[in-house]
């Protein structure tokens, strides 16, 4: 059968629509005899009757594996060069209390960038020194609370900052631990990276001004400088862009410590994942060792000793390990330029649990998940049940062509910046999380129930 011309590119129609592709879904999916999709061993019609749907459903023992596995690959890439690193998981992927202890159990450090943030990774006991507190606008409470509690660092972000975090550190007689985020001019996305003087951005200060901004923190005694911080952009696949980031930090760390102490550099994270067949992902261990060798080479160019790094990654993290189910409503067939064909899949969710499609055009993957078919595949796209036309889950995947109303889907890879970027929009209420481990299913974030919504809105009576 001719491809169809609706099909982007990079879309391979597959043999069979029904399997599971290695790599976009997470370690413990598969199917059943029955040809139902399981997930650590739970059948995907198990959780809809029992959780309903939409519902994210991760994979413990893939989050927790993923965790680790980073830690190590940075740990033996940096060993190897005489160096030491800390692992944050940054949380703003996806953070409830119990993943926050995953990270925390699998040795990684935490940071969070509000302070909802801070009170998510506080409920889970978390030692504050073991938390960064990132953000370009923290206010001045969260800025107290962050110095009051603790927290191992804060990330300051632009000038004003310095004054705001001193003067906390000094009420509550605290020296604060600092970073400092530097604009180095480096923006990597996807497969590219761009090299410019300054990235026309909102983060950090530019690499010109740092050595002027470390001066007036280092004039404080309230605050301890630790090292410079960039980040990069996200859902990176190569290692060239955070090289360069490296490389142009590095020169300037190195004039720093003519000045003090600079005990280590923090270069972010943005590290990427397969949402389909067609994301060629680089394993960690090789950007690990990529990285490692980049930074020993240039501190050995400057006659400086390799410092402790910073990692922080969120979607590497997460990002694979969760699948989002939906239930089928309605399904269209619909006719564009003429002749050729797009089948419209309508699911009980979309943009209020999945904005990234919308926001900027993020691709996923899709399977029927009550059932194997042995239809011919057909091109579909996977739409929400929202008020917007740009309401899509999925723009484009092949599913088995007798899809149809009351078929469970899962999409692959939702783990990161799905639930976090959930909204009430049309007043849906959010998804509950559920954690599957060895057969097993657990809630770890109830779903939003009616009354919920409107448990803010004063016009309730009662
Ligand atoms: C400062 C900072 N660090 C880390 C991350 C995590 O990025 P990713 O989830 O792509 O690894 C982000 C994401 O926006 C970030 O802004």
């Amino acid at each position: 059968m001719a491809a169809n011309p609706l099909a982007p590119d990079w879309l391979v129609e597959p043999a069979d629509a029904n399997e599971l592709a290695p790599g976009v879904w997470s370690r413990h999916v598969d199917r059943a005899d029955s040809g139902a999709l399981r997930i650590a061993g739970v059948p995907a019609g198990a959780l809809h009757a029992a959780y309903g749907t939409p519902l994210y459903v991760i994979d413990e023992d893939d989050a927790r594996g993923r965790a680790a596995a980073i830690r190590e690959a940075f740990s033996s890439a940096f060993d190897a060069h005489g160096s030491h690193v800390t692992v944050y998981y940054a949380g703003k992927a996806f953070l409830s209390i119990e993943v926050a202890r995953w990270m925390i159990d699998a040795g990684l450090n935490l940071d969070v960038c509000s302070g909802g943030e801070l009170a998510v990774a506080l409920a889970a006991d978390i030692d504050p020194r073991r938390l960064g507190f990132h953000g370009n606008n923290k206010s001045l409470a969260e800025i107290d609370q962050a110095v009051e509690v603790g927290v191992g660092a804060i990330v300051l972000d632009s000038v004003i900052e310095i004054e705001r975090v001193a003067q906390a550190a000094e009420r509550h007689g605290r020296t604060q631990n600092v970073r400092l985020r530097i604009n180095s001019g480096v923006h990597a996305s996807t497969h590219e990276y761009l090299a410019t003087a300054r990235e026309d951005q909102k983060f950090g200060i530019p690499l010109a001004e740092a050595a002027a901004t470390v001066a007036a923190i280092r004039a404080r005694p309230s605050l301890r400088f630790l090292g410079l911080h960039s980040h990069i952009g996200s859902q990176i696949f190569e290692s060239a862009g955070f090289a360069e980031a490296a490389r142009r930090l590095l020169a300037v760390h190195a004039e720093l410590l003519a000045g003090g102490d600079v005990p280590e550099l923090n270069l972010g994270g943005g590290f990427g994942i397969a949402y389909t067949e067609a994301d060629t992902v680089t394993p960690i261990e090789s950007i690990a060792a990529d990285f490692a060798r980049v930074v020993a080479a240039e501190c050995a160019a400057l006659g400086i000793p390799v410092p402790v790094i910073a990692v922080e990654p969120g979607r590497l993290v997460v990002g694979p390990s969760t699948v989002t189910l939906y239930e089928v409503g309605t399904i269209k067939d619909v006719v564009v330029e003429g002749t050729d064909v797009r089948k419209y899949v309508s699911v009980d969710g979309g943009m209020s649990d999945n904005v990234r499609p919308a926001l900027y055009g993020a691709d996923y993957t899709v399977r029927i998940a009550n059932r194997r078919s042995t239809a011919d595949p057909v091109l579909v796209r996977v739409a929400g049940k929202h008020c917007e036309s740009g309401d899509i889950v999925v723009h484009a995947d092949y599913l088995p062509g007798d899809v149809t109303p009351g078929d469970l889907v899962a999409v692959a890879a939702t783990g990161a910046y799905c639930w976090s970027l959930a909204s009430n929009y049309n007043y849906l209420g959010r998804p509950a999380v559920v954690a599957v481990k060895d057969g097993a299913a657990r809630v770890i974030v109830r779903r939003e129930t009616e009354a919920d919504l409107l448990s803010r809105d004063t016009g309730v009576t009662a």
